[in-house]
């Protein structure tokens, strides 16, 4: 049998101030209950003033690597993920290597959003198994709430959106058993971009910066809510029908699914599209908000730490997002 890549240890953070539906109730014509009914929302969590992206990063990896009971000074490769980095470059994959004090390991930066983790997963999963790294820390990380237009314009966006970290560490299986990642499946289509992005700041502008582009409000992210919600519904059963194909499984072997906690009505779509008793499905969108990148991780830790994912459990992992990028994963656990 071929090496497959195991996680070895789960953590998650999220900053300590929640903001619940009634704070936002405050700031815009919205109210409780239609942010209940329409994503299944009660509360997020917002970081304060001048913590970074880095910083929950960090304080998930941390997490991570005690779960996994190893000395960060073993750990050969970092990977992040975020749509939201401190600073337009460099990435968060080198920050958080020089607060580990990782020393001069590479550090692989991911974008594609919602389906970062996934991504992310992926290109660590084909390192380890090709030899080339032995121990690596995948970290997704998110603060939005910084750039958010909390205005009534902005209300479809800024009520979803919530700040956190999630964090796994991976190695090569050491046992010769059918334990680890079976599969990943990535997919993408360009000709959505706009559907769902932050249109600026734009280098091809010229000069990237425009005072018009503040005053117009295109520095906030902005999407068609429809259309993301309809494609999400249809290519997320899809990439996980595909890991069922290849990995010769029956949607009842599956033990738990994480879907990319987008919109609870999304994940119940989902379940209902791949016939999976919603009981098997993993929501802390409640209590989380779209966390984007970090939501599959955190979803995963909660799982984990709360028992419903057990040694020999099979887990899929599916996510959507902006690009469109979408994709799903299957681990044994
Ligand atoms: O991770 C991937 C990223 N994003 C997503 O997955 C989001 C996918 N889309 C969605 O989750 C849903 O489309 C939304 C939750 C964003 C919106 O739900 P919807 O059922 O599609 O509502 P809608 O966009 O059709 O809007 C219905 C109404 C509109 O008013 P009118 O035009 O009917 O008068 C909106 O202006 O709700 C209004 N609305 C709001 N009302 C109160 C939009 N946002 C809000 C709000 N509070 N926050």
């Amino acid at each position: 049998m071929t090496t497959r890549t195991i996680i070895t240890g789960t953590g998650h953070y999220v900053p300590p101030r929640i903001v619940t539906n009634h704070d936002l109730e405050k700031l815009m014509d919205t109210t409780d209950q239609w942010i209940r009914e329409r994503s299944g929302i009660l509360e997020r969590h917002h970081v304060d003033a001048g913590v970074g992206t880095s910083d929950l990063a960090v304080e998930a990896a941390r997490r991570a690597i005690a779960e996994a009971q190893i000395y960060p000074a073993t750990i050969d490769f970092v990977v992040a993920a975020t749509l939201s980095p401190d600073h337009y470059f460099p990435g968060i994959g080198v920050l958080v290597q020089a607060k580990l004090g990782l020393g001069t390991i590479g550090a692989l930066d991911v974008r594609d959003q919602c389906s970062g983790f996934i991504y992310a997963l992926s290109a660590a999963d084909q390192y380890i198994r090709a030899g080339t790294y032995k121990r690596i820390l995948l970290v997704a990380a998110e603060v939005q709430s910084t750039n958010l237009d909390f205005s009534d314009q902005g209300r479809d966006m800024s009520v979803l959106f919530g700040d956190g970290a999630g964090a796994v560490i991976l190695e090569p299986n050491p046992n010769e058993d059918d334990r680890g990642i079976l599969s990943t499946h990535l997919y993408a289509d360009g000709n959505f971009v706009s559907q769902l992005w932050m249109e600026k700041p734009c280098p091809k502008d010229n000069p990237t910066f425009q005072r018009s582009f503040f005053d117009e409000g295109r520095f906030f992210p902005k999407m068609d809510g429809r259309t993301v919600f309809v494609n999400a519904c249809q290519r997320m059963p899809e990439a996980v029908r595909a890991g069922l194909v290849q990995n010769g499984l029956a949607i009842e072997d599956v033990d738990v699914l994480i879907p990319h906690q987008a919109n609870d009505r999304i994940s119940l779509m989902v379940a209902k599209g791949l016939k999976i008793p919603v009981e098997k499905v993993i929501r802390n969108i409640d209590r989380m908000g779209n966390t984007t990148a970090a939501s599959i991780p955190i979803a995963l830790d909660e799982a984990v730490k709360a028992g419903r994912i057990r040694r020999g459990s099979l887990v899929a992992l599916t996510a959507f997002g902006s690009g469109f990028t979408w994709g799903s994963a299957f681990i044994r656990w």
